[in-house]
């Protein structure tokens, strides 16, 4: 059986920790492209050097050319410009989408069963652009935002109530901007609730909602406070695990339910849009959208966010 192969399209801060994180846990051989010459092929030479020392049996390949992803099973995306300090996501879309048509061309050309994540930002917008100009069949084609907004969620949690990361679920839905949507209600440590654990520690319902209400704020700049205190560019480390997880559900086929963005066709009474739910994630990609019941406050917050969507996606038209 030969081995999987992943393409990272995009070389800079986050592709060069995801070919990195591919290495480590032998998700399968790696190529990293890059319009930049030299770029590519310096970080995997690095990382290959690294291998007697981790222990991986890997191939990684730096590349300037779209042939050498031929035949790859999963392909992430970061090609474009990151943020920087006073920019929103949406700032980047005029540069960005002209970036994704011509990695989208490229992919569809030379890996058309791929499997495609995409991370460049607007994200929502990005991946709805990549389908397009692929004309990739819908579970084939996927943003990642949630994974990464609900690992944000779950750190504060753990941190405000001094637990272990590994016990805490908490998701996020929505677009991936200012307005996603952080579900409180179905937050937990190991299935207790996080508001009861809240209102037990400050011992006032008021005080817990207070705490509660800053949490979601930072998580909704979550990804702002990592650009106003690096200068220079945006996150990568967290945003490189998160794409990994999804990869790694595909490529073994976990049945994973991570929050995705999705193509929806009706669910959640959205039509036609990408947009951050949990789904399972497993060998044919977004292999189902699971439908959680949403009360009205939530339900309001995610109509508001799904808007802010849509108007991004219409003025791409
Ligand atoms: N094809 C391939 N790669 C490209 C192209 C292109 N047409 N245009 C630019 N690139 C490359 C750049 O050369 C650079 O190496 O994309 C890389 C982007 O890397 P960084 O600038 O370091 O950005 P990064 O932090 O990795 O973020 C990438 O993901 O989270 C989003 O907002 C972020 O849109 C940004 C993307």
């Amino acid at each position: 059986m030969s081995r999987k192969k992943i393409a990272l399209i995009g070389g800079g801060q986050i592709g060069g920790v995801l070919a990195q994180l591919c290495a480590l846990r032998e998700l399968g051989d790696v190529v990293l492209f890059d319009v930049v010459e030299g770029l590519p092929q310096g970080k995997t030479l690095d990382i290959s050097e690294a291998a007697p020392v981790d222990n991986f049996d890997v191939c990684l390949k730096g590349a300037n050319s779209y042939e050498e992803i031929a035949g790859s099973n999963v392909i992430i995306i970061t090609a474009g410009l990151p943020r920087k300090p006073g920019m929103s996501r949406d700032d980047l879309i005029a540069t960005n989408s002209k970036i994704m048509t011509s990695v989208a061309e490229g992919i569809k050309k030379h890996a058309p069963d791929a499997f495609i994540i995409c991370i460049s930002n607007p994200l929502d917008a990005m991946v709805t652009l990549c389908q397009k100009v692929t004309g990739f069949p819908k579970n084939r084609v996927m943003g990642m935002a949630g994974v990464l907004d609900s690992a944000r969620f779950a750190a504060f949690i753990a941190w405000e109530l001094g637990v272990s990361v590994k016990d805490v679920t908490a998701m996020v839905m929505g677009g991936h901007g200012d307005d996603m949507v952080p579900l409180i209600r179905y937050a937990n440590v190991f299935g207790i609730p996080v508001m009861a654990l809240l209102e037990k520690k400050y011992g006032s319902a008021t005080k817990a909602k207070e705490v509660m209400d800053a949490m979601v704020k930072r998580t909704a700049g979550a990804g702002g406070e990592v650009v106003g205190l690096l200068k220079t560019g945006s996150a990568f480390y967290s945003p490189a695990s998160s794409a990994i997880c999804m990869a790694e559900a595909i490529l073994r086929d976990q049945k994973r339910v991570l929050p995705v963005c999705a193509l929806l066709e009706g669910e959640y009474g959205v039509d036609g849009y990408y947009v951050g739910v949990p789904c399972i994630l497993g060998a044919n990609g977004v292999e189902k959208i699971v439908e959680i019941d949403l009360d009205e406050t939530e339900q309001a917050l995610f109509n508001s966010s799904v808007s802010h969507v849509k108007e991004l996606v219409d003025s791409l038209k």
